[in-house]
């Protein structure tokens, strides 16, 4: 342990809202990344990845991820979809589609479909509308549950809260004992910048041994 430290305090209230972004995004990390496919009304299938995201429940199963209020003020298609819509599908991003799942993050205008301008192949879902991706080994299916907003203005947050109602493994990425194959997975999660990390380097720490009362 470090006896003594010398620590400079970054006062948020005293910063530029960019600056407190990239010393979250610098802090908070590795994050996972949801590849959120959601619907528009007008039936477009749209494609983005979100670093802020992550499995906070499992009576039922549930997730969050936040789509921010874009710097001119205004929504991202997934927000738009989800708030005409209330469904969505969590698709996990391996190693193998990083470069196409960075190009599905491009503002495209919400007419186009991230799925044919990324190169990704829609797959029907079973309980929602929202399609899935193929190249993905793992999709959740997930309803709506409340959008929880943080703030306002530029840089806010949305707070998606979703339930997982159908959780998708490819065949070959599951043990014989029926639980995920973590490291076939090889997924990737966000650091700050363009930094990214793999899930290659592991390693194991058994829980304490129950403490006697
Ligand atoms: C790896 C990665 C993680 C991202 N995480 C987030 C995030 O958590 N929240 C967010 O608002 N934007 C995030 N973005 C940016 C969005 O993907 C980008 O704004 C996208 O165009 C939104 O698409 P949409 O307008 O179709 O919803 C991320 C981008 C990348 C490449």
């Amino acid at each position: 342990m470090t006896p003594h430290r010398d620590f400079r305090s970054l006062v948020c209230a005293e910063r530029d809202r960019r600056d407190n972004f990239k010393t979250l995004l610098s802090c908070v990390l590795p994050r996972p990344i949801a590849f959120v496919s959601t619907l528009s009304p007008h039936g477009v299938a749209n494609l983005a990845p979100f670093s802020f995201f992550n499995g906070v429940g499992s009576n039922p199963p549930a997730v969050i991820f936040s789509p921010c209020t874009k710097a001119d003020g205004t929504p991202k298609d997934t927000l738009v979809n989800l708030r005409a819509l209330g469904e969505f599908v969590v698709n996990v991003v391996p190693f193998s589609i990083r470069e196409a799942m960075n190009e599905a993050s491009h503002p495209f205008p919400p007419e186009v479909s991230e799925f044919e301008a990324a190169g990704f192949t829609p797959l029907a879902s079973r309980v929602v509308r929202p399609p899935r991706v193929a190249e993905s080994p793992v999709h959740m299916e997930c309803r709506l549950v409340q959008i929880v907003p943080v703030g306002n203005g530029p840089l806010s947050a949305n707070v998606c809260i979703g339930e997982v109602l159908c959780f998708h493994v490819a065949a070959d990425h599951l043990l014989p004992d029926g639980t995920v194959d973590v490291a076939r997975l090889d997924l990737v999660g966000r650091l700050g910048g363009d930094d990214y990390a793999t899930t290659r380097d592991r390693f194991t720490l058994p829980k304490p041994a129950p403490k006697p009362r």
